[in-house]
C-alpha cells in the first residue's frame, strides 16, 4: 500500500518528492508528509491528514528548501488516518526521520521494550517503532546508521519499504526493504532518486534497480550505489532500462486516470498482443511457452492465484483453458489458498495473476505453490515487480501503467493474454483443431476494434447514469463466461459508487437472491448471443415477473431482449469466449459515470489502494 518516494542529489528535493507523492497517491491517500534537510542543515518534517494537495497546503509556509528528503502517502493500517500517524516518523531526539510501507508484526514487543526504555512515542502506528529502535540502537552501541539499521532489522518481523534521514549526515539516505516494493533510479548526475515503483522516478531517470528482500540501500550522490543485507554481505542488484512515457502517466485530459484507462483499452489490447500474433494472424507465439513448453502442456491440473479482479479474470481463464486445453483448472483466492493445507503436486502449474505484482497474498501463494514443487506462471502488468520476479516464467500483460484504483485495462489484458496463453497450449497439445485455431487467433485480433465500437455506447451510459444512483442495492447476472463479468461489474459499481452490488450466475438467482428483486432494484443482466442466450432470456423474464427493472447487455441485431428489458446496450458481436472482454466495457462506463453522479472522486476510492501489499 502507500507509497513512498526520495530524492537526493544536487536539485531542489522538495518539487521532486510533491510530483512523486502524486504519481504515487493512487497507493494510498490516508495523509500525506514530507522530511527535507534544509539549507541550514534543519531536518523539517511536515504532515497533513488527507491528500497530497493537503500536504502542499500546509508547506506553503514553511521552509522547503533542501536538497535531500523522503516524502510518503499512507494507507493506514496501525492508527486512524491523522496528522500525527501520518510518516515520516521522527526519533526521539529528532535527529532521524523514517518512512515506511508494510506492516511490523512484532510491533508491540518491540514498542513495549523501548517504552520501558523511557522513549517517548507520539503516535499509534506500528512504524513509529522502527525509527525508535534505529536511534536507540545507534546512540547506545555509537553505531553508524546503517550498522543500526542491520542490527535493528534482525529484531524486525514484518512487511517493510523503508527510508530514513539522518540531520547528522546530509548526504545519505538509507533505505532498504522486505516484503514491500522498493525502487531506486540512479540519475545521470550521480543524484539518486527511491520510489515504490518506477512512475515517480520515470521523468528523471530510465536507469533503475529493483532492490530484492532483504536488500539495504545506501544512497550518497557521486557515489556508487551501495547495496548489503542485513548481515553487511553485498549484494547486486540488477540496473535495468525502463520504458514508461509521460503519456502514461498523466490524464491526458481526461477527468480521471479511470475513464483514461477505459478508453485507452483498444490500444492496450493491441499492444498486449503485438509481437505475439503474427501478421497474418494465424499464429500465437508466446516466448514462456516455447521456452517451458513441457512443463506446461504436460501440466495435470492448472491453479490459477489470484484476488480481486484479477481473480475474476481467472475464473475466465479457468473456462478457456478447460475448454480448449481440456486440463482442469482450479481459481483460487490468494489469501484463503496460502492459509489452507492445499492439496499441490509437483506436476502442477500454478498461474498467478496480478496487475501491480505486488499483491501480498498472492506472492505468499506463490510461495507456498514453489515449495511444494509446483511450477510457477506469472501473469503481470507492472514491469520488474516482485510477482514476476519470484515466478519461474510468464507473460506481461503490457497494457501500461494502471493509476486509477478500479481496475478496468489490467482486467482486459490479463483476460486477453488468458485467451492468448490457452490458444497456444490448446495448439501445443493438439487439443484444437487447426482451423478452429486460425479462425480463433483471428478474431482475437479483431477485439481491439470491436472495444472501439463498444466505447461509443458511452454518451448513452452517461446519459442512463443518473437513474441508477439512487439505488441501494444492484444485481449483475451473467452465465458461462458472462458470470466472471457479472462479478466485475458489481466489484466496479461497490467499490467507486459505493452502492451495494452482487454479481451472480443468472441461474442460480433462483435459489435465493431472487427474493431481493422488486421495482427498487435495478438489475444489469448481460445477455450477448451465446449458447445459454435462450437461458438468461429466461432468466430475465423472471426478474421482470418481480417487477425488477432490467438494463441488459445484448449483442448487436438482437431483437427480442429489447421487447421486455427497460434499457439495453448492444455490443458488438464475436465468439462467446472473447465476449467478456467486450462485455467488461459497458460496466466498466455504467459504475464510472454512476460514481461520477454521486460525485466520488473515481481515482480514489474511500478506503482502497491500488496496490495491496499488505495481507
Ligand atoms: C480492482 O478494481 C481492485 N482494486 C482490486 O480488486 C484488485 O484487482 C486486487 O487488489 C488485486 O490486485 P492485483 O491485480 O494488483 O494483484
Ligand atoms: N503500517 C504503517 C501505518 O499504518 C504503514 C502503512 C502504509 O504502508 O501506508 O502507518
Amino acid at each position: 500500500m502507500c507509497g513512498i518516494v526520495g530524492y537526493i542529489g544536487h536539485k531542489k528535493a522538495y518539487p521532486i518528492l510533491i510530483k512523486g507523492l502524486q504519481r504515487l497517491e493512487y497507493r494510498g491517500y490516508d495523509s500525506a508528509g514530507v522530511a527535507l534537510i534544509s539549507e541550514d542543515g534543519d531536518l523539517n518534517v511536515y504532515k497533513a491528514k488527507g491528500k497530497v494537495s493537503d500536504l502542499e497546503a500546509c508547506c506553503e509556509d514553511k521552509d522547503i528548501s533542501g536538497c535531500a528528503g523522503i516524502a510518503h502517502t499512507r494507507w493506514a493500517t496501525h492508527g486512524e488516518p491523522n496528522s500525527t500517524n501520518a510518516h515520516p516518523h521522527y526519533s526521539a531526539s529528532g535527529r532521524l526521520a523514517l518512512i515506511h510501507n508494510g506492516i511490523i508484526e512484532n510491533y508491540m514487543t518491540l514498542k513495549e521494550k523501548l517504552v520501558a526504555l523511557g522513549i517517548p512515542f507520539k503516535s499509534v502506528t506500528d512504524t513509529e517503532v522502527l525509527v525508535q529502535l534505529i536511534e536507540h540502537i545507534m546512540l547506545s552501541n555509537e553505531l553508524t546508521l546503517l550498522e543500526a539499521v542491520q542490527v535493528a532489522l534482525h529484531q524486525v518481523i514484518g512487511a517493510y519499504a523503508i527510508a530514513i534521514l539522518d540531520r547528522k549526515h546530509p548526504d545519505t539516505i538509507v533505505c532498504a526493504r522486505q516484503s514491500s516494493p522498493l525502487v531506486v533510479g540512479l540519475g545521470a548526475d550521480g543524484d539518486f532518486y527511491l520510489a515504490s515503483d518506477a512512475s515517480p522516478i520515470a521523468e528523471y531517470t530510465d536507469k533503475v534497480a529493483y532492490l530484492n528482500d532483504g536488500d539495504i540501500a545506501v544512497l550518497q550522490p557521486g557515489k556508487e550505489l551501495k547495496v548489503v543485507n542485513i548481515d553487511n554481505e553485498t549484494q547486486h542488484p540488477k540496473v535495468k532500462q525502463i520504458d514508461i512515457t509521460l503519456g502514461q502517466l498523466e490524464k491526458g485530459g481526461y477527468p480521471f486516470f479511470m475513464l483514461k484507462e477505459i478508453f485507452e483499452q483498444p490500444a492496450c489490447l493491441r499492444d498486449c498482443m503485438r509481437g505475439r500474433i503474427n501478421v497474418g494472424a494465424d499464429r500465437i507465439t508466446l516466448s514462456a511457452v516455447i521456452d517451458y513448453r513441457e512443463k506446461l502442456i504436460n501440466a495435470r491440473r492448472i491453479i490459477i492465484v489470484a484476488c480481486g479482479t484479477s481473480w475474476h479474470a481467472g475464473l475466465i481463464g479457468k473456462q478457456l483453458i478447460e475448454s480448449l486445453c481440456r486440463i482442469p483448472v482450479e481459481v483460487e483466492y490468494a489469501s484463503e489458498f496460502r492459509y489452507r493445507d492445499p492439496v499441490i503436486y509437483p506436476d502442477d502449474v500454478v498461474i498467478a495473476i496480478s496487475q501491480s505484482g505486488e499483491t501480498a497474498d498472492t506472492l505468499a501463494a506463490i510461495e507456498l505453490a514453489r515449495r511444494a514443487g509446483a511450477f510457477v506462471f506469472g501473469i503481470c502488468n507492472a514491469i520488474g515487480a516482485s510477482i514476476p520476479r519470484q515466478t519461474q516464467t510468464g507473460v506481461y500483460i503490457h497494457v501500461g501503467p494502471e493509476i486509477g484504483v478500479a481496475s478496468t485495462k489490467a482486467f482486459t489484458g490479463q483476460v486477453t493474454v488468458l485467451s492468448m496463453l490457452a490458444l497456444c497450449l490448446a495448439h501445443e497439445r493438439g487439443t484444437i483443431r487447426a482451423e478452429h485455431y486460425k479462425e480463433m487467433v483471428r478474431e482475437l485480433t479483431l477485439i481491439p476494434a470491436k472495444l472501439e465500437k463498444a466505447l461509443e455506447s458511452n454518451e448513452q451510459i452517461e446519459r442512463l447514469a443518473p437513474i441508477f444512483t439512487y439505488a441501494k442495492n444492484c444485481l449483475y447476472l451473467g452465465r458461462g463466461y458472462n458470470y466472471p463479468v457479472a462479478l466485475e461489474g458489481a466489484l466496479k459499481l461497490k467499490e467507486i459508487s459505493y452502492i451495494h452490488a452482487e454479481g451472480y450466475p443468472a441461474a442460480e438467482m433462483k435459489h435465493g437472491p431472487i427474493a431481493l428483486i422488486d421495482s427498487e432494484m435495478p438489475v444489469f443482466v448481460i445477455a450477448t448471443r451465446d449458447h445459454l442466450y435462450d437461458k438468461v432470456i429466461s432468466n430475465i423474464q423472471e426478474v421482470r415477473a418481480r417487477g425488477g427493472r432490467v438494463t441488459a447487455i445484448v449483442t448487436e441485431g438482437d431483437t427480442q431482449i429489447q421487447k421486455f428489458a427497460d434499457h439495453i446496450i448492444v455490443l458488438p458481436d464475436t465468439l462467446e469466449c472473447f465476449q467478456p472482454i467486450i462485455a467488461s466495457i459497458p460496466l466498466q462506463l455504467l459504475a464510472y459515470h454512476i460514481a461520477v453522479c454521486k460525485g466520488k472522486d473515481v481515482d480514489r476510492p474511500r478506503n482502497l489502494a491500488k496496490s495491496v501489499t499488505v495481507e
